[in-house]
């Protein structure tokens, strides 16, 4: 296979169904997302950040019908009002947005497979199966459980619980068997496309089983990309939307955005739709001669009271509730920290509001704020100019620069939860130094006002670090505390501040204009 290098680092969010409105499932795939692209932009790389839905299909098509519209109408309806708005609530920064019926994307799904056709890839059959039109899948009986409640005496699918039904159909097959062995290697070849470690080994022990054909066209109803060779079908759902990831970066139109950008560094998703990602998608790409992507990360679900979170079980939040509370600072940090970044993670309120009390507002926030209020009141906002350091401003310094260090070794290993405990070993030393150092006491002595510009220095200077450091994660917060030290006139925009110089001690310049705004976590009402 061709290991093509690509120059710029491009992440993907799986493109979402356009049946429903947003959940904090589908938010949290995105902040991941979102929170890396952004760090890697601190790297100074050319990163290209990709999201957007996935509007074909049965499920999409059923959900339409049953609001008495047609599907186009309603996936613009969802895109529209749910799913875009939802990229600002949530503050993504992504570079592009892409729907699976723009014309850009449809044209090109269609010279693929037409290519696929050509290579003789693609051959007619019949398919008799289980179909989840949840999962858009057929399922093998092993999916299949017996059905509780309503559904007893029936089997159901194993991830929704409702169930399946019995198609047949004439359609055109992929031949997918043909690739078991060449994906097997391939797997062997790049121990790490495939994380995590547990997901590596459900693949492979999945596909040593030997893969299946697999169906890549729907007759029984037409929303969708049309076969080129055959206008009585439709393009499978899964084969249309997983082409998005090349489609939208210049795939058969611009031959040197796709050089640039293609293959994929790391393309997110659920642990739901891994198969999709780490067998079809590479086979699919083989299929063509296409470079493989480097990596699939598989995240766990979010779970609320114990569950799933889903909006069919009526466990679903949207983010704005979330966010109308806490922020979407807030809301971003929590996901990001309070879950082990490819384990399930459980969301509740009382967490989200006790590490909002303790982390932000009484860790972070009080900080910025008394430092910037310390500096106001001994020395009229101007920042003083530090003297000799003692082995306290050593140590600070020293956990900084091991903070970014760190926080950055974990962003390599895809750990946000990690690099933002690292920058946090930061945040409690800056608030154990000023607790010690009680620059309050060091104040009453007029001979000590180098002293005490020495501490005042050096906590604004861990909060300059901080900014840098947290910016990718809280980029509103961190904003307010680059304004609060007055360092964009000597140091620039903070998201031009490379993540590598950000551990490097003393470029804040004395004399800049400290100012203490608005509290950056306030206080929550009952
Ligand atoms: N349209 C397909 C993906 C096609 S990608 C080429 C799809 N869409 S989806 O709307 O169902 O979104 C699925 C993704 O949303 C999951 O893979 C996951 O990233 C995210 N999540 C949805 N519910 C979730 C949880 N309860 N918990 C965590 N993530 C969840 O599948």
């Amino acid at each position: 296979m061709p290991q093509a290098q690509s120059t710029a680092f491009y992440v993907t969010t799986p493109i979402y169904y356009v049946n429903d409105a947003p959940h904090i499932g589908h938010a949290y795939t995105t902040v991941v997302t979102d929170f890396i692209a952004r760090w890697h932009r601190q790297r100074q790389e050319d990163v290209w950040f990709l999201t957007g839905t996935d509007e074909h299909g049965e499920k999409v098509l059923r959900s339409a019908e049953a609001n008495g519209v047609d599907a186009r109408t309603w996936a613009d309806r969802l895109v529209e009002t749910a799913w875009k708005p939802v990229l600002e609530t949530i503050d993504a920064s992504n570079d592009d947005f892409i729907r699976t019926t723009e014309q850009r994307h449809v044209e090109r799904v269609k010279d693929f497979i037409q290519g696929l056709h050509d290579n003789g890839e693609i051959f007619e059959g019949t398919y008799e199966g289980a179909y989840c039109v949840a999962c858009e899948e057929y399922k093998q009986p092993g999916d299949l459980i017996d059905g509780t409640g309503e559904y007893e005496g029936q089997q159901v699918c194993s991830i929704h619980g409702r169930p399946v039904e019995m198609l047949a159909e004439k359609n055109y097959f992929f031949r997918m068997s043909a690739y078991t062995d060449r994906l097997l290697a391939f797997y062997e070849e790049n121990p790490d496309f495939i994380q995590p470690e547990s997901a590596r080994n459900e693949v492979v022990s999945f596909v040593k089983q030997g893969l299946q054909d697999l169906s890549i066209s729907r007759s029984t109803f037409d929303w969708g990309v049309e076969v080129p060779w055959d206008s009585s079908h439709v393009i499978y759902v899964w084969i249309d939307a997983l082409l998005n990831y090349v489609t939208a970066v210049g795939y058969g139109v611009d031959d040197d955005m796709f050089e640039r950008i293609w293959p994929a560094d790391i393309h997110f998703v659920g642990k739901d739709i891994l198969r999709f990602h780490a067998v079809i998608w590479p086979a699919m790409l083989m299929a063509a001669g296409l470079p493989l992507p480097k990596k699939v990360f598989a995240h766990g679900w979010l779970l609320v009271g114990g569950e799933k979170m889903s909006k069919s079980k009526l466990t679903g939040i949207a983010p704005s509730d979330i966010i109308d509370t806490f922020g979407s600072d807030a809301f971003r940090y929590y996901f990001l920290r309070a879950i082990a970044f490819g384990h399930d993670g459980s969301f509740s309120w009382e967490d989200i509001a006790a590490r909002y009390q303790a982390e932000l507002a009484n860790g972070l926030g009080n900080l910025a704020s008394r430092v910037a209020a310390m500096v106001g009141k001994y020395f009229d906002g101007t920042l003083p100019a530090p003297g000799s350091p003692t082995d306290a401003e050593n140590a600070l310094a020293a956990t900084a620069a091991k903070a970014a260090a760190d926080a950055d070794a974990a962003i390599d290993r895809v750990a946000p939860h990690e690099a933002l405990a690292a920058v946090w070993t930061l945040v409690d030393a800056v608030n154990g130094y000023i607790t010690e150092q009680q620059p309050w006491a060091v104040a009453k002595d007029e001979s000590q006002r180098e002293r005490l510009g020495t501490i005042l220095y050096s906590s604004a200077e861990a909060l300059r670090v901080l900014a840098v450091l947290l910016n990718a994660a809280m980029p509103k917060a961190s904003a307010r505390i680059w304004e609060s030290l007055g360092a964009q006139e000597h140091l620039g925009p903070l998201a031009a501040q490379p993540v590598a110089d950000a551990g490097i001690w003393g470029r804040l310049a004395p004399g800049a204009r400290v100012t203490k705004g608005e509290s950056l976590f306030p206080r929550l009402a009952e």
